[in-house]
C-alpha cells in the first residue's frame, strides 16, 4: 500500500482533452472522498507539442514516466499531421517501451444504453478481449520496394519482452510493392496466454476463446495456436480452451456475443474486434482499455480515436474514459493491495451505471444532447452521491 499516487496525465488530441478532463474530475473527487491521495502531472505530448518542437516522445518523458504509478491517456491523431507519426511515435512507442504486454478490454452493454443489435439487452453482452499488445503487425517492420529493387532490409525487432532479434530481408522485384512483417515470439504468445488464464480463474470465468487464423497464416498463428494448446493442457480441468478463426469470431460477436466470457487475440485482429466489441455494446464512447505490464508502470485510455469529427464541441461521450480511469484504479489495487482503489473504482462504475440506467442524460452518439462535461457533472454527483450514502 502507498500513501499517496502519481498519475501521469497524457491527454493528447482532439477529444483526448476533453473526456480526460471529466473522468479525472470524477475520480479525484471520489479518492479524495475516500482518503486516498493521488497527484497528477500532465505531459503535453500530441499534435501541438509535435507541431511547435518536431517531437513526438523524447526519452526524457519515457524515463519520468516509469517513475509513475499509472499512465492516463486521451487519444492522439490529428489530421494536420500525417498519419502514423502521432499514433506510431507516441502510443505505439509506450506500448513497446513500457512492453505493455497486456491490452485489456471490456466489453460490457449498460443498462440505459442501447446496443445497435437487436434483442441483445444488459447480461447479454458482457466478456472481455485480451490483446497482446507488443508484437504481430506491430512490430513496425516493412518497407516500400519501388520498381526494379534490389536491396536488403534490415530489422532489429524486440519481442516477448527481449532485445534484439535481428530480420533481413533480401529484396530482388521489378514491380513497384510494400511489404510488412508481423511476429510471433514463442516468450510473447506465452506471457500473453499464461496471463489470461490467471485472468480468468481469477474471476471465475470458465471458458477462453482464443482467436487466429490459423488456417492462412500458418506460421505466425499457427504458433500462436501451438503454445495456446499445449498452456491450454495445463489449465484443462479449470478453464476450457476454444479456438477460432477471427473471421468466425467477428459473426458470433454479431449473431450470439453471449457465447464468449474471454476472448484473446493477437494484436491486430484484437484491435479491429474491440473496435466491433465497442459498436455492440452501444459504441466507442463506451469502450475503456488498459494497457498493462504486470510488472511495471501501465497505461489506460479508452478504445477510441480522438474523433477530430465531434473534436472541440463538448459533444463527446466521456464514459469510455470515466470506465477507463476506473479499470486504472482496480488495476493499481491489484499492483499495490490497497482496498481504497477497488471501493474507488466500483463506486465511479456504479455512478456511471445508474446515471445511465436513469435514462435522463445521453450524448450525441446516444441520441441525445447531453454535453460533454454535463455527462461528467451528473456521474460525478451520482459517485458523491454513493460515497455519503455509503453505497
Ligand atoms: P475514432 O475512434 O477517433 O472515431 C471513430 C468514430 O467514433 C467517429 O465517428 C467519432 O466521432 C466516434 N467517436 C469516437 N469516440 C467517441 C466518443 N467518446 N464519443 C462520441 N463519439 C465518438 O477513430 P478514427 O476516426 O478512425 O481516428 C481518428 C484519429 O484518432 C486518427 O488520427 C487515428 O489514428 C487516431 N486514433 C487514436 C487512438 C488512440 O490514441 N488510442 C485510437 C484510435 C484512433
Ligand atoms: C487502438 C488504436 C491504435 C491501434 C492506433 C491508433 C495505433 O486503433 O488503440 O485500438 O491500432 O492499436
Ligand atoms: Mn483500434
Amino acid at each position: 500500500m502507498r500513501s499517496a499516487y502519481r498519475i501521469a496525465l497524457m491527454p493528447g488530441d482532439g477529444i483526448g482533452p476533453e473526456v480526460i478532463r471529466e473522468a479525472v474530475k470524477i475520480g479525484e473527487a471520489v479518492l479524495e472522498s475516500i482518503g486516498t491521495r493521488v497527484f497528477f502531472e500532465e505531459f503535453p505530448n500530441g499534435a501541438e507539442h509535435y507541431l511547435r518542437t518536431g517531437e513526438t516522445l523524447s526519452e526524457e518523458t519515457l524515463e519520468k514516466l516509469k517513475g509513475f504509478d499509472a499512465i492516463f491517456f486521451g487519444a492522439v491523431g490529428d489530421p494536420r499531421i500525417k498519419p502514423g507519426i502521432l499514433e506510431k511515435g507516441i502510443l505505439l512507442k509506450l506500448r513497446s517501451s513500457l512492453d505493455l504486454y497486456v491490452n485489456l478490454r471490456p466489453v460490457k452493454l449498460l443498462n440505459g444504453v442501447e446496443s445497435p443489435l437487436k434483442g441483445f439487452g444488459p447480461g447479454d453482452i458482457d466478456f472481455v478481449v485480451i490483446r497482446e499488445n507488443t508484437e504481430d503487425f506491430y512490430v513496425d517492420m516493412g518497407g516500400r520496394v519501388d520498381a526494379s529493387c534490389s536491396r536488403a532490409f534490415e530489422f532489429t525487432v524486440n519481442t516477448g519482452g527481449a532485445r534484439g532479434s535481428k530480420y533481413r530481408v533480401e529484396v530482388d522485384s521489378s514491380s513497384g510493392e510494400a511489404f510488412q512483417i508481423g511476429i510471433v515470439s514463442r516468450k510473447g504468445a506465452e506471457r500473453i496466454i499464461k496471463f489470461s488464464f490467471e485472468y480468468a480463474i481469477k474471476r471465475g470465468m470458465r471458458r477462453i476463446t482464443f482467436v487466429d487464423k490459423a488456417n492462412v497464416l500458418t506460421e505466425a498463428y499457427g504458433l500462436w495456436r501451438e503454445i495456446a494448446e499445449k498452456i491450454g493442457e495445463e489449465y484443462k480441468n479449470i478453464v476450457e480452451s476454444e479456438f477460432m478463426y477471427v473471421d468466425a469470431a467477428a459473426l458470433h460477436m454479431v449473431l450470439n456475443p453471449k457465447r464468449f466470457k474471454v476472448i484473446v487475440a493477437p494484436n491486430m485482429f484484437g484491435d479491429i474486434l474491440t473496435d466491433l466489441g465497442a459498436a455492440i455494446q452501444g459504441g466507442l464512447g463506451f469502450a475503456p482499455s488498459g494497457n498493462i505490464n504486470p510488472d511495471g508502470t501501465s497505461m489506460f485510455e479508452p478504445v477510441h480515436g480522438s474523433a477530430p469529427d465531434k473534436a472541440g464541441k463538448n459533444i463527446a461521450n466521456p464514459i469510455a474514459s470515466i470506465l477507463t480511469f476506473s479499470l486504472m484504479l482496480e488495476h493499481l489495487w491489484s499492483r499495490y493491495n490497497d482496498e481504497h482503489l477497488l471501493e474507488a473504482s466500483r463506486i465511479i462504475e456504479k455512478a456511471v451505471e445508474n446515471v445511465l440506467a436513469s435514462g435522463k442524460f445521453k450524448t450525441v452518439d446516444m441520441g441525445g444532447n447531453t454535453k460533454t462535461n454535463e455527462m461528467g457533472d451528473a456521474i460525478l454527483a451520482e459517485a458523491k452521491r454513493l460515497v455519503h450514502s455509503g453505497r
